[in-house]
C-alpha cells in the first residue's frame, strides 16, 4: 500500500551518525509513493554525501547556506511551499535547539521557519545529550508548537552507550509520516482517466471533432489525485493546463486514445472514461488538402472502437465508470449504456441545454449503478468532480468488499 502517494516530503538531514540511515529512508519514502527533496545541513554533510542522497531522491540536494545558485534554482521559500510535510531525520541536539529558538542561520532552519506545512523531527543523539534538561526543554517547546517528535528509541548507541536517543528505523519513520496525512478515499489506488475530445483527420488541415472542453475529465483527474490516487490522464486536444502530480498522456485521435487507455488499463484499479470519443472517423485520411469543387461532397465515415466497452470487457479489468452525454431521455439511455457496455457505474448528464455539460463551467449529473442512483445538482465542475470521486470510491470499495472471500 502506497501510504504517501503524491506527497511531497522535504527531508532535512542534520549532523548525527544516524545520517547514514537517511539513504534507506529516502528509498523507502519513494517506495511509499512520495516525491523527496533532501536538504542537508553542514553537519549532515559530514556524515553522508549529497551525491548519495541525490542519486536516491532523483533530485539535486540542497546543502549550502542560502547560496545564490540554490536560491536561483529553488529558493528556501519555494522549498518551504513545495513540501506537504517536512521531516528532519536525524535531528541532532543542535538542530533541535536552533529550531526551538526560531533561528534562520542555515538553509534547513530557514525552510522550517518559513513553512506552514506539518513539521516532524526524528531526534538522534547520545543518550546523555537527549536527557539533558536543555534538550528536554527544547523538545517540549517544539511539541507545544505542534512539531511532531518521532522517537527516539532506546538501545545500543554508536558511541557504545545504551539508552534513549537512537533514531527510529527508516520503516518506522515512513509509517509515522503516513499517519500525518489524513488518508484519501482513493489512497494508493491507480486511477486512469480519459478526457477531452478526439480529432479525426479528414485531410492535413481539417478534422471532425466535438464540443468537449475536457474540463470535467481534468477536474476528475485532479480530484482523484487529491484523494490519494496515482493518476494517469489520457487527454485529447484541450486548452487546459496540465494538472500537477499525475502522468499526462496526450493523444489526438480515437485510435490513439484507444491504444493509450488499453496500455494503461491492466494496471489500473479504476477507469473513468470522461472523454468524448468520436464514434466515427473518415474512412479515408487524405494526404493532400481536399480541394473545393462545385458539387456536393459526401464524407464516408467508419465506426471507431468503443474504448469504454473494451476496458469493461477486460478480464480482471478495472472498476469502470462511463459517461453518458444525452440530449433526451437522459436516465433511460444512461441505464442502457450501463447494461450494454457492462459498466460498474455511469454518470449521465444532459447536454445542449442550459443545464451545463459541454463547454460549460458548471454541470449537473446523475450517477447510476446496478440497484442505485444518486443525483448531483448543478455546480462547478471541480465541486462535482470531488463529489463524484467520493461516490466512485464508495462504490469501488463496496464492490471490493463484496468480492472478498
Ligand atoms: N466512449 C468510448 N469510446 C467510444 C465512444 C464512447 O470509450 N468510441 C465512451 C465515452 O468516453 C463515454 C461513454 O462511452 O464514457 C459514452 O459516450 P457517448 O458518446 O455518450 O455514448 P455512445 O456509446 O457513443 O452512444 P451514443 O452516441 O449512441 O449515445
Amino acid at each position: 500500500m502506497q501510504t504517501l502517494t503524491n506527497k511531497r516530503i522535504l527531508l532535512g538531514v542534520s549532523g548525527s551518525i544516524a545520517a547514514y540511515k537517511s539513504a534507506e529512508l529516502v528509498r523507502l519514502l519513494r517506495a511509499a509513493g512520495a516525491e523527496v527533496q533532501v536538504v542537508l545541513t553542514r553537519g549532515g554533510a559530514e556524515f553522508i554525501t549529497p551525491l548519495t542522497l541525490q542519486a536516491l531522491s532523483g533530485r539535486p540536494v540542497h546543502y549550502r547556506h542560502l547560496d545564490p545558485e540554490t536560491e536561483a534554482a529553488m529558493g528556501h521559500i519555494e522549498l518551504a511551499r513545495w513540501a506537504d510535510a517536512i521531516l528532519v531525520a536525524p535531528a541532532s541536539a543542535d538542530f533541535l535547539a536552533r529550531l526551538a529558538q526560531g533561528r534562520a542561520d542555515d538553509l534547513l532552519a530557514s525552510i522550517c521557519l518559513a513553512s506552514e506545512t506539518p513539521l516532524a523531527v526524528a531526534p538522534a543523539m547520545n543518550q546523555r545529550m537527549w536527557s539533558q534538561p536543555a534538550t528536554r526543554a527544547n523538545v517540549e517547546l517544539l511539541r507545544r508548537r505542534g512539531v511532531r517528535v518521532f522517537g527516539p528509541a532506546s538501545g545500543e548507541q554508536a558511541c557504545g552507550e545504551v539508552g534513549e536517543g537512537r533514531m527510529l528505523e527508516p520503516a518506522e519513520l515512513v509509517a509515522c509520516l503516513g499517519g500525518l496525512f489524513e488518508s484519501g478515499v482513493l489512497q494508493g489506488l491507480q486511477v486512469l482517466v480519459s478526457a477531452g475530445p478526439t480529432r479525426e483527420p479528414i485531410d492535413p488541415v481539417r478534422f471532425l471533432s466535438n464540443r468537449s472542453s475536457g474540463r470535467m475529465g481534468y477536474a476528475l483527474a485532479r480530484a482523484a489525485v487529491e484523494a490519494g490516487a496515482a493518476v494517469t490522464l489520457v487527454s485529447g486536444p484541450v486548452a487546459l493546463a496540465a494538472p500537477q502530480r499525475l502522468r499526462l498522456v496526450q493523444v489526438e485521435t480515437a485510435a490513439e486514445m484507444y491504444e493509450a487507455v488499453m496500455a494503461a488499463a491492466p494496471e489500473a484499479d479504476l477507469y473513468i472514461g470522461a472523454a468524448a470519443v468520436a464514434d466515427y472517423r473518415p474512412r479515408r485520411r487524405l494526404l493532400d488538402k481536399l480541394k473545393k469543387t462545385a458539387t456536393p461532397l459526401t464524407l464516408e465515415l467508419e465506426p471507431t472502437a468503443d474504448i469504454l466497452a473494451a476496458v469493461a470487457a477486460l478480464e480482471d479489468g478495472p472498476f469502470t465508470v462511463g459517461f453518458a452525454a444525452e440530449t433526451t431521455n437522459v436516465e433511460d439511455y444512461a441505464r442502457a449504456k450501463l447494461r450494454d457496455k457492462s459498466l460498474d457505474l455511469v454518470v449521465a448528464n444532459r447536454v445542449g441545454g442550459a443545464a451545463g455539460g459541454f463547454e460549460a463551467e458548471n454541470n449537473a449529473a446523475v450517477a447510476l449503478w446496478a440497484g442505485g442512483r444518486k443525483a448531483f445538482p448543478l455546480q462547478s465542475k471541480d465541486k462535482l468532480a470531488r463529489e463524484l470521486i467520493r461516490l466512485i470510491a464508495e462504490r469501488y470499495h463496496a464492490q471490493d468488499t463484496a468480492q472478498d472471500p
